[in-house]
């Protein structure tokens, strides 16, 4: 009997010649620059409000470097209050992010490995009620270090800026931030509200990625610039 396919597993989504996979090459791209010194190694992704798009760019983003750019990979979910990357990549939730910097678990003993040999993954962990808290600490700058030999590229996944305080305690660890806009619904001074914060924070800005969830842009960008959508690549097995 064909095995039923109950969770989410983004690699069958991922298409390496698709309009979408040629856009994110194209965001790594921009990311990079020339200079290979100024190259930002650990890069945040975030948002000014709920369900953007976050996991799923930072997901994508991170196959696309691992797959594409051959680069050796990690993926981050410190977003503990509503933490997907577990899901996206077919994993168990517990033992990550949390255990490292609560109960000062080995980090080498919470990467998860993922059928992309470059790709690995810190899933967010157990359940925690006070995620703020986690963060308030010089373990996530112990982590973060610590990770920095192990790989070339860390992509962190979090919560949204403007509802929470944690993306902002963790920018200010980061190379990088980026945020993800939904085109079309996110009002312009959410926006500027939400770069404000990162301006003020002294957080290195690497720019906006719009999200075209719903084709709101007009159809010349779509697909050909800032759009992108994703469909299975292979069919559930039933
Ligand atoms: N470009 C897209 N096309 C179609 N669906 C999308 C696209 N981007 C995101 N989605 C869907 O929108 C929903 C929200 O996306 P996602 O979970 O990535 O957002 P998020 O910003 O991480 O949300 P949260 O604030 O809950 O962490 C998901 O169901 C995701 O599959
Ligand atoms: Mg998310």
């Amino acid at each position: 009997m064909a095995k039923r396919q109950d969770s989410l597993n983004l690699f069958d989504y991922y298409d390496l010649e698709s309009p979408y996979a040629t856009e994110f090459r194209r965001l790594l791209h921009n990311i990079n620059g020339v200079e290979p010194e100024k190259q930002p190694k650990t890069i945040l992704v975030t948002s000014a409000m709920l369900s953007e798009g976050k996991s799923t760019i930072v997901s994508f983003l991170a196959m696309t470097a691992a797959r594409h750019k051959r680069r050796k990979t990690l993926l981050v979910d410190c977003d503990l209050r509503r933490p997907v990357i577990h899901r996206m990549f077919s994993l168990k939730r517990e033992q990550g992010v949390v255990e490292v910097l609560t109960e000062g678990r080995k980090i080498k003993e919470v990467i998860k490995k993922t059928s992309e040999d470059m790709l690995d993954v810190i899933t967010a962990g157990k359940h925690v009620n006070q995620p703020t808290e986690v963060f308030d600490s010089e373990a996530i700058h112990r982590m973060l270090e610590e990770v920095r030999f192990y790989y070339d590229l860390i992509l962190v996944d979090c919560a949204p800026l403007l509802p929470v305080s944690d993306p902002m305690l963790l920018a200010g660890e980061m190379d990088g931030v980026l945020m993800v806009v939904k085109a079309g619904s996110t009002q312009r001074e959410v926006v500027q509200r939400a770069s404000l914060l990162l301006k003020n924070n002294n957080t290195k800005f690497l720019g906006v990625v719009l999200n075209n969830l719903t084709n709101v842009l007009p159809y010349y960008y779509h697909e050909s610039y800032y759009g992108y959508e994703y469909k299975p690549r292979v069919k559930a097995k039933s």
